[in-house]
């Protein structure tokens, strides 16, 4: 039975960054501890790693924080909370720094100067990348870096069942205690099916995204909303689940998944959105164009496609320069022309959108905590207050590294309070066996991304969201009875998590009256106009 000082789960940016620097700190300080980071497949496997465009920050002198703040407020449709935005821009250059001295590697361009791209939203050219694999390049120095520092052990291919709480020691607990404490989690090793206590003095969730509870999404397998799901089962606190950003831009690839994404980069570089005639409509919707926010120009393809009944629309590079595009996107350029056989010289790009990015989370404040002692949240699984209503893009990055700091700054001041008790009992799996039909499991699964994607998707409505709420009511009760009877496998686990994440993302879409950023009501818009 493991038992750490500290326990991250996950291996993302969020994840990596936290151990990190908790490592360092107490490797200066010449205090020997134990880091725990758990991963449920091979370590790289993150949405990090998929990240293109990059990580924005204020970089040249031209910008300045007072617009990367105007621009991040505007996007997030002023429901961002400002103070966190202010923390996160000013403390964005020391944060990328400190990715630069673990040797991460961004552009350059030939005067030695970082090459900074612009995304939707952005007043200005802030962006640092490193071609169209960002996320990539940031995984890799941050897993080197990790790898090098003793005190982190990294587990992979075990999955985080269920965190650890006073609950399961006999005490009853409600989400509004103020004094539940986190000592760890359960954990299922995939490769001897059994599951074992993980403990720690605090944990770190760094689980990322919830893409898959929808058919068409950038994310990778991985992000079932896992972490979200178990914190809320512990009685933490979500907020802003109905903020689901769909990027505009996927490669319309049917029946493919992970969907792949066409950067924001590239409208940024110039590629503009034309519909299969070939006409621009952008105009006809934000006199920023094709470099609206995101959830204009989804909303914006959206009306085209139900307009005209097409199944997707065009992004346009043919007048770009093509030996700087093909050197700013060489993987886009790459993955066109061998999946699709599109020349960006003369062809245009069939893109389509799909869900992204979860703007909410478990709710934290300012240092990373959540309303659950010696837990923290960092990354897409957390809700910082910093999306508002619609994340900025290449905000999310930056949000990751920034929390994961404060997070790691008040867990050194907590850790020495915590007490992991000797009583915790070992996972209880009596009177469950081995399911012998999983194929119930994929067509629940298959069924959960039909209802959100139909239901609850970039437009809504409240009869689509009941019907939504009532379809996943019946999935829930037959997952239930599966899951009692059930030794704890993953895609049993995952699928519970998902089911929880649609519940909250339906419950919280249908409590809003006002439609704001990500979500878009047809019927309020309607109330407003009659009233
Ligand atoms: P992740 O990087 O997703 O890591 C999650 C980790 O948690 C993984 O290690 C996973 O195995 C682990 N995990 C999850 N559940 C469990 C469990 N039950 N047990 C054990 N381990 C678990 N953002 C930007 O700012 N700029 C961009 O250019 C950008 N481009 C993007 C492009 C794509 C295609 C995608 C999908 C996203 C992009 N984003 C971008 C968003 C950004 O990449 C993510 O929000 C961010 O990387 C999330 O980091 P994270 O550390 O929170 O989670
Ligand atoms: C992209 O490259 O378009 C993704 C950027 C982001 O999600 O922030």
């Amino acid at each position: 039975m493991p038992h750490f000082d500290f326990l991250v789960i996950g291996s993302g940016i969020a994840g990596l960054s936290y151990a990190t620097k908790l490592a360092l700190h107490y490797e200066q300080a010449g205090r020997p501890v134990s880091i725990g980071v758990i991963t449920k497949v091979q370590a790289d496997e993150t949405n990090t790693k998929y990240a293109q465009g990059g990580i924005a920050a204020v970089w040249s002198e031209d910008d300045s924080f007072e617009k990367h703040i105007d621009d991040t407020m505007i996007a997030g449709d002023f429901m961002s909370d400002r103070h966190i935005v202010e923390i996160v821009v000013r403390e964005a250059p020391e944060r990328i720094h400190e990715l630069i001295g673990y040797g991460t590697r961004f552009d350059k361009e030939e005067d030695g100067d970082y090459d900074l791209a612009k995304e939707g939203g952005h007043s200005d050219y802030r962006i640092l990348h490193f071609k169209d694999i960002t996320g990539a390049e940031i995984e890799r120095a941050l897993l080197d870096k990790v790898q090098s520092l003793p005190s982190i052990q990294i587990f992979t291919h075990v999955f985080a069942v269920d965190l650890i709480t006073q609950h399961h020691l006999g005490e009853t607990v409600t989400r509004y205690r103020d004094d539940i404490k986190c000592f760890g989690a359960y954990v299922l090793n995939t490769r001897t099916g059994k599951v074992e206590k993980f403990l720690a003095k605090t944990t770190l969730l760094a689980t990322g995204g919830i893409g898959n509870v929808y058919q068409n999404t950038t994310n990778p397998t991985i992000a079932t909303g896992d972490g979200i799901a178990m914190a809320y089962r512990a009685k933490a606190i979500c907020q802003d689940m109905e903020f689901i950003q769909f990027h505009p831009t996927a490669l319309y690839e049917p029946g493919k998944k992970p969907s792949f994404l066409i950067s924001e980069a590239v409208r940024g570089f110039g590629g503009i959105l034309r519909n299969m005639q070939g006409e621009t409509f952008m105009e006809h919707y934000d006199t920023r164009l094709s470099l609206a926010p995101r959830d204009i120009v989804a909303r914006a393809i959206d009306s085209e496609m139900k307009k005209s009944g097409d199944s997707h629309v065009y992004l346009d590079v043919t007048h770009c320069d093509y030996e700087k595009f093909v050197a700013h996107f060489p993987n886009i350029t790459a993955y066109c022309s061998t999946n699709l056989g599109i020349d960006i010289r003369k062809d245009f790009i069939p893109v389509v959108p799909a869900q992204h990015y979860l703007c909410g989370g478990v709710k934290v404040n300012e240092w990373g905590q959540t309303n659950i002692n010696f837990l923290y949240a960092a990354g897409e699984c957390s809700c910082t207050g910093l999306h508002g209503a619609n994340r900025l893009a290449s905000n999310s990055l930056l949000e990751a590294v920034v929390f994961a700091h404060r997070a790691y700054l008040k867990t050194i001041e907590h850790v020495e309070q915590a007490v992991v008790p000797d009583t915790i009992p070992e996972w209880n799996d009596k009177g469950t066996h081995h399911p012998e039909e999983l194929v119930l499991v994929t067509e629940m699964q298959r069924e959960l991304e039909s209802i959100m994607s139909n239901y609850v998707g970039i437009v809504r409505s409240f009869r689509r969201l009941k019907r939504a709420q009532d379809r996943l009511h019946l999935i829930h009760l037959e997952h239930e009875e599966l899951y009692r009877q059930s030794t704890v496998s993953v895609p049993i686990s995952e699928l519970r998590n998902m089911i929880e994440v649609a519940y909250l993302i339906i419950k919280m879409a249908t409590a809003r009256r006002d439609n704001r950023g990500l979500h878009y009501n047809i019927d309020i818009v309607k109330e407003e106009v009659y009233s």
